[in-house]
């Protein structure tokens, strides 16, 4: 069995994975919303001190299968380096405690692995990851093969939803809260500009938007907050839709996968879906419990890791916040 421990933002995680047959036998997460939501977004230190009384109380109900574990897998980028420490440091504790071997996983490979919890992994596919610290477009063809062929020049998708909320007062995580308000409202009421609509580059942007949308809550009203809503999440995603489309002229898909904490959004699951169709591409979608930050997933990338030998050690095991796929 593998243990994983997952922090690199603000969820508390752990989970025991079966290496011969990829069961997931023990899966906990202690989230740090409640707490972060007071100040419209995730504050590092606070995360850091949170992630010191959850991680070592999720740690104790693990007890049972300590005498079976053969390796300590952790989530060492990237992420928000303060809280990165904390998963670190735990798992090279056990490591030297329990005398087993270490290993460092990439958060990013962890979203594109959360498709294939309990499951055999399929590739090639092409990934859009939508999360709070990501937007990007990646060709993966395996563990150690995932080349990224878009990202955004500045915020991320579900960063864009987190500051919106922010903005109306409504707390954190925005992308549940701006996805329910857009329910009640009418998402042509706006008509915000799609950003990079007239750039030929296949790239992502949200700060132009999020402007906008600051602008229409200053000059409007609590009561236009679901219209403002609905319009922000269909420009929002009008944005996705029309790069993506750009890039499958040249690149049609044939696997595609939605991947990341925002990929639980429903209406970007339906509209990738439509733009899918005239290429008879097959949609992966990880388990709604899956998409957001969790530890089954770093589990999940420390089976095909222990497979192929990719041990990190106490020295070399180092955190890297800002490291990129
Ligand atoms: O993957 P994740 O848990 O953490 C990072 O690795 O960043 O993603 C969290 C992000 C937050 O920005 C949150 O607002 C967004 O995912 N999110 C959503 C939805 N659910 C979560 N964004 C849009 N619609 C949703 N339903
Ligand atoms: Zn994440």
């Amino acid at each position: 069995m593998i243990l994983s421990i997952e922090s690199s933002c603000d969820d508390s995680s752990i989970a025991v994975t079966d290496i011969a047959t990829r069961q997931l036998l023990y899966h906990k997460k202690i989230s740090q919303e409640l707490e972060h939501a007071r100040y419209g977004g995730v504050v590092p230190e606070l995360a850091s001190r949170l992630h010191v009384e959850a991680l070592p109380k999720i740690l104790e109900e693990t007890r049972r299968y300590f005498a079976q574990l053969k390796a300590i897998a952790v989530t060492n980028e990237p992420g928000l380096s303060v809280t990165l420490v904390e998963g670190v440091m735990m798992a090279k504790a056990l490591s030297i405690a329990l005398q087993i071997p270490l290993l460092g996983v990439n958060h990013l490979k962890g979203h594109i692995y959360s498709l294939f919890i309990e499951k055999k992994a399929v590739f090639p596919l092409t990934v859009l990851l939508v999360s709070g610290g990501h937007t990007q477009v990646m060709e993966v063809r395996g563990l150690n093969a995932m080349k990224t062929v878009a990202r955004t020049l500045d915020d991320s998708f579900g960063e864009s939803f987190d500051k919106v909320a922010k903005m109306m007062h409504l707390g954190y995580p925005g992308g549940p809260i701006i996805e329910a308000l857009a329910k009640n409202g009418d998402p042509f009421c706006y008509n915000f500009t799609v950003p990079l609509h007239q750039s030929p580059q296949i790239a992502f942007s949200y700060s132009g938007l999020k402007n906008a949308v600051r602008i229409a809550i200053e000059e409007g009203s609590e009561t236009d907050y679901a219209n403002i809503a609905a319009s922000f999440q269909r420009v929002a995603t009008a944005h996705l839709l029309q790069k993506l489309k750009k890039y499958f002229k040249q690149h049609p898909p044939q696997c595609f996968a939605i991947v990341g904490g925002a990929s639980a959004n429903g209406y970007l699951r339906e509209e990738i879906e439509e733009i899918l169709k005239p290429y008879g591409a097959k949609l992966l979608l990880s388990e709604l419990q899956y998409c957001a930050d969790n530890a089954a997933m770093i589990g999940r990338v420390a089976i095909e890791m222990y497979e192929a030998g990719a041990w990190s050690s106490i020295e070399n095991l180092h955190v890297n916040a800002k490291s990129t796929l």
